[in-house]
């Protein structure tokens, strides 16, 4: 597969056609803060956190640094005052849902969020879809599933599969940014599992 030349931070860089942003800084010991990617998983473009500024084809335009794959020529800067705003009004709008996330409150602390901005909405899950993806793609168990749609989409374990399958697997806890997993984990064995 060919080389393409780049620029990431003033930074010169080669990297291989078809990888992503994120993966042509992280060669080069650039960090850029992420949420919903794993690098096991399939992009997924979800939470936005990594979002970079790029110049293409003379346009600048604000990119999901874990979903475009870098291009020769691309000029692409990770960090700037108006990618720090995006993130903090991103952090802002998930630490309503999951005010004490740890994951979250030192991403805040960066980018100096406001904890308290939005009214509080204690969903506790920020829609990563980890969990969901990891059980899909790696477990190849789909025990659980995202229900209903926009501000009321909920995590939820699907009982026939998780009393089967999670009992002695939970490699999705740790993915989880919130304590949101656990806690539908501990309800649907409540509610539903056999004593
Ligand atoms: S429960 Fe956790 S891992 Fe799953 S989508 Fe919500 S925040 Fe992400
Ligand atoms: S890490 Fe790129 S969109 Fe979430």
């Amino acid at each position: 597969m060919s080389e393409v030349l780049l620029q990431i931070d003033g930074r010169e860089v080669t990297a291989r056609e078809g990888v992503t942003i994120l993966e042509a800084a992280k060669s080069i010991g650039i960090s850029i803060p992420t949420l919903c990617h794993h690098e096991k998983l399939e992009p997924y473009g979800g939470c936005r956190i990594c979002s970079v500024e790029v110049d293409a084809r003379g346009r600048t335009s604000i990119v999901a640094a874990c979903l475009f794959p870098v291009e020769q020529d691309l000029v692409v800067r990770t960090s700037s005052k108006k990618l720090d705003r995006i993130r903090k009004s991103l952090l802002e709008m998930m630490l309503a849902h999951a005010p004490d996330s740890e994951q979250l409150q030192i991403l805040a602390q960066e980018y100096g969020a406001d904890r308290d901005r939005f009214e509080k909405e204690a969903s506790f899950c920020i829609h990563c879809g980890l969990c969901v993806r990891y059980c899909a793609e790696i477990k190849k168990k789909n025990a659980v599933g995202f229900i209903d749609r926009g501000a009321r989409k909920e995590i939820c374990f699907i009982p026939e599969i998780a009393s089967k399958e999670c009992w002695d697997c939970k490699e999705c806890f740790p993915l989880c940014p919130t304590s949101a997993l656990q806690a539908a984990y501990v309800l649907t064995k409540a509610l539903t599992f056999q004593p």
